[in-house]
């Protein structure tokens, strides 16, 4: 969105910058000194919002507002007033149709939700800003395919999110077999192929549809495509999913490549997925050691540990594992032998299967633990879903 930033104020320029920066669609704003400046030095384009601080005004400041009013009959107004209001420019203000007066100094809140009121009075609909959670096993056969699956639909169905899993394995991708029977009409390479099309309505049309606000893009499956995908295309995938998605689910392969990397680097955060065994620990470790060299910051990679079985002495070997490895556990998936191979031999997730089941439960904490969803004062998400006061996990 257009904006005009009309202060002189430098210090309000870079605030109002970065705060314009930080929205969906981000505000790209033009700034002018005065308000006889910005009638002087119209800019090329009109912009779409003014944002005026008035605080410095003059007597004369009523007029030149009325004239900016008119030459910018479409545009929405922002007044900033400072600790001195005057009335008089006030009135003429409103005259003029500004519509939303804010203090100095800005409060950011009140200046996002001016900003909201506007939008939805210009019809725009504010785009997404997803996040990247990728989930990859330290070895072979760990869980990582279930439980993110099992989580993005969780995600969609429990804590009402729009949710978009990519299969990243390189061969044998099988996510979408996870949690459907549908075969996938388009793939990872399929998208890629016709990257410079990717939009929203797009990549919607490429999903395989597991539940209203959950679809999952297949893996490419050939692998000869597999080999003409490009890191770049990536980088669109991603950055054209965060606006159309709340969270985009990765299921990183155990392989990495040039693609996972890629993907890994965009990802807001990484679960690595390991069984309390010898050799998913040394798995664990190496992969942790590759993400080091690689500079990603640990505070962004928790582990989950999958088929986790209670006990006392269990109990300590986590906090053992959380020392060895340098990580943090963020949550643990109960052994559930029957519920899981239901789920992934029927094609359903476990949530709409086995929903009272311990892992189903585990899933909804997930859920619950990387949402932030749980409101102090009333019960938990976990607690509305399952109508338990404790968790057995
Ligand atoms: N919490 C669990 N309890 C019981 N069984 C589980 C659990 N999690 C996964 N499994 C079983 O482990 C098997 C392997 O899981 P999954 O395919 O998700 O692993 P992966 O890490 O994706 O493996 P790959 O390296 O082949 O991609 C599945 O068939 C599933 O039945
Ligand atoms: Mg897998």
């Amino acid at each position: 969105m257009k904006a005009l930033l009309i202060s002189r104020d430098s210090q309000l320029h870079a605030e109002i910058a970065s705060q314009g920066a930080a929205r969906m669609p981000p505000l790209s704003i033009a700034t002018r000194a005065s308000l006889p400046d910005a009638l002087d030095r119209l800019p090329p384009e009109p912009p779409a919002l003014v944002i005026i601080d008035a605080s410095y005004s003059e007597a004369t400041d009523a007029d030149l507002l009325d004239r900016l009013g008119k030459h910018y009959a479409a545009a929405s107004f922002i007044l900033l007033t400072g600790a001195v209001q005057q009335q008089d420019l006030l009135i003429r203000a409103m005259r003029a149709g500004v519509r939303e007066v804010l203090q100095l100094p800005l409060v950011h809140l009140a200046f996002h939700e001016a900003l909201d009121r506007i939008a939805t009075s210009a019809g725009i609909v504010p785009l997404r800003d997803g996040k990247v959670l990728a989930f990859i096993a330290c070895k072979g056969g760990s869980g990582a395919t279930f439980i993110s699956t099992n989580f993005g639909y969780a995600l969609a169905t429990l804590a009402d999110k729009k949710v978009m899993l990519i299969d990243l394995h390189g061969q044998f991708g099988d996510a979408a077999l996870y949690v459907s029977d549908l075969k996938p009409a388009m793939t990872l390479s399929d998208v890629c192929s016709q990257i410079a099309r990717v939009d929203g309505p797009f990549l919607e049309s490429c999903l395989v549809h597991v539940a209203p606000g959950f679809g999952v893009l297949a893996a490419a499956d050939d692998p000869g495509n597999a080999g003409n995908l490009k890191p770049e295309q990536m980088d669109t995938l991603l950055r054209v999913a965060r606006q159309h998605y709340d969270y985009i689910v990765l299921d990183v392969g155990r392989q990495i490549d040039a693609m996972s990397l890629r993907a890994l680097d965009n990802a807001d955060a990484i679960y690595p997925i390991l069984q309390l065994a010898l050799p998913d620990i040394r798995d664990a470790r190496r992969l942790l050691d590759i993400f080091r060299s690689l500079g990603y910051p640990l505070e962004n990679t928790r582990l989950i540990v999958n088929r986790y079985e209670k006990g006392g002495k269990l109990r300590l070997r986590l906090q053992d594992l959380q020392s060895a490895l340098g990580a943090e556990v963020l949550h643990t998936i109960p052994n559930d032998y029957m519920a899981v191979t239901d789920s992934v031999n029927q094609g359903v997730p476990v949530l709409q299967l086995s929903r009272s089941s311990a892992v189903a439960r585990s899933l909804a904490e997930l859920v619950e633990l990387l949402t932030a969803r749980r409101v102090p004062e009333s019960k938990g998400l976990f607690d509305r879903i399952f109508g338990r006061g404790d968790s057995d996990v």
